[in-house]
């Protein structure tokens, strides 16, 4: 792919964290030299070793933390703060609500940007996301009536609302049921294939991964790179049992887990 094709072309970034001038303490490198791109309506899911720099990967590709070197580059713009058109869900559910709004407000906050939208509709349209997402009969609760996996099925469903062009999830369903966690994947990709969203998921559910993913990208331990890119060539429209008991499925699956098992433990 030429990087005019790309809505997000992440070029040879490197990260550090946690150096003090001050004390002389050395900074560690957390991310080294990672490049990957993404076109329009591509899923791609993030999997790697824990502790491995994946939600700082997220928050530069969010704009929310700078780069050291290299650059992330957004619908043709360098990202050098959070741009308009990204979308986030946080790994650390329990900072991303607005306490003082109910769950419903909470997402129709989401919608803001909307202006083909009038107050009744997002009204509605929040209240019928929160339902898929497993919420009916919460809808008017507060952030911190509900539980932890509850607040982080708020905070998706208020990402799926904005529309965002990008959407950037860490580790949105780590929280969730089973039952609960399979609706809200469908629910992903139907939103994604509707609005043509691109998404860049990270994930510890390799079987996640590529039950949602164009493509499933590796990463190495810290200072982390792109281990391996892998196509997640799986017949469409996916099903939660076909797909999963698809031979090719099961191929990728056993690539992607012996190449994590390969590593050694960051620390
Ligand atoms: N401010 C900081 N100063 C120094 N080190 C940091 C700082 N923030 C994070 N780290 C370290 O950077 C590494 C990467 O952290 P990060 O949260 O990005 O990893 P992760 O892959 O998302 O982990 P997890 O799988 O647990 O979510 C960790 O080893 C962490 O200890
Ligand atoms: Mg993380």
């Amino acid at each position: 792919m030429s990087s005019a094709d790309a809505i997000l072309d992440v070029q040879h970034i490197a990260k550090a964290l946690g150096g003090d001038a001050g004390s002389g303490r050395a900074a560690t490198s957390i991310i080294g030299d990672l490049a990957f791109a993404a076109r329009p309506g591509e899923f791609i899911a993030i999997v790697g070793p824990s502790g491995c720099g994946k939600t700082t990967l997220l928050m530069c590709l969010a704009g929310l933390m700078p780069v050291d070197s290299g650059r992330v580059v957004f619908e043709a713009k360098p990202v050098s703060g959070p741009p308009a058109g990204i979308g986030v869900v946080f790994q650390d559910y329990s900072r991303s609500l607005l306490p003082w709004r109910t769950n419903v407000a909470n997402v129709v906050f989401g919608m803001k940007r909307l202006a083909d939208l009038s107050e009744p509709q997002k009204a509605e349209r929040a209240r019928d996301l929160l339902q898929h997402v497993g919420l009916k009969g919460f809808e008017d609760f507060y952030p911190w009536q509900v539980s932890g996996g509850m607040q982080q099925r708020v905070a998706i469903a208020r990402a799926l609302a904005a529309r965002s062009h990008l959407l950037l999830l860490d580790e949105p369903l780590a929280a969730v049921d089973a039952q609960t966690r399979a609706e809200v994947q469908d629910l992903l990709l139907a939103l994604a294939a509707e609005y043509r969203q691109t998404c860049v998921l990270v994930t510890h559910d390799v079987d996640e991964a590529l039950y949602l993913a164009d493509r499933v990208i590796v990463l190495s331990q810290r200072p982390t790179r792109v281990l391996r890119d892998i196509a997640v060539d799986l017949p469409a429209p996916r099903d939660q049992l076909s797909t999963r008991a698809h031979p090719r499925f099961l191929a990728l699956r056993e690539e992607v887990l012996r190449l994590i098992k390969s590593l050694p433990k960051a620390h």
